[in-house]
């Protein structure tokens, strides 16, 4: 496994300290690296009217490409119940693979993390056979 990752993983766990998941009571953490080293975190912002809700890693890819980035090295993921320590992986959501596909490539990694060891995907592995912008 990469060097970075351990750290990229402690940096997941911190940004989901700030989730704000009100109406699941699931906190998600997401720490994205780019290619430059720079790392970006994010959490899951829930909404009272639900599907306004934003992904942690959607908040991570969000934040960096709205301040320039575009290319990423890897993403680790956290989450479990709110107030718990994470105890099993938390594979990101379809919506979330799509974005990662928008400006990945298919070796980009995916971090997760089960509570005692963390497990590396590619996208590729995540997301098989899929549709991104060189299809249009
Ligand atoms: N969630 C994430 O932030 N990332 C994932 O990969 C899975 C789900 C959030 C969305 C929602 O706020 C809560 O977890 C329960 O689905």
């Amino acid at each position: 496994m990469d060097e970075r990752y351990p750290r990229l993983v402690s940096e997941a766990l911190e940004a989901r300290e700030r989730a704000y998941a009100p109406y699941s009571n699931f906190a998600v953490g997401a720490a994205l690296l780019c290619q430059d080293g720079t790392v970006y975190q994010g959490c899951n912002i829930e909404c009272a009217a639900y599907p306004a809700a934003n992904c942690a890693e959607r908040t991570a890819i969000f934040k960096a490409v709205s301040e320039g980035q575009r290319d990423f090295a890897a993403i680790a993921v956290v989450g479990g119940p709110a107030g718990q320590k994470p105890d099993s992986l938390c594979p990101p959501c379809g919506v979330c693979r799509q974005v990662m596909r928008e400006f990945c490539g298919e070796d980009f990694n995916i971090v997760l993390w089960d509570g005692k060891e963390a497990r590396v995907y590619t996208l590729a592995q995540m997301l098989p056979c899929s549709f991104g912008p060189e299809n249009l």
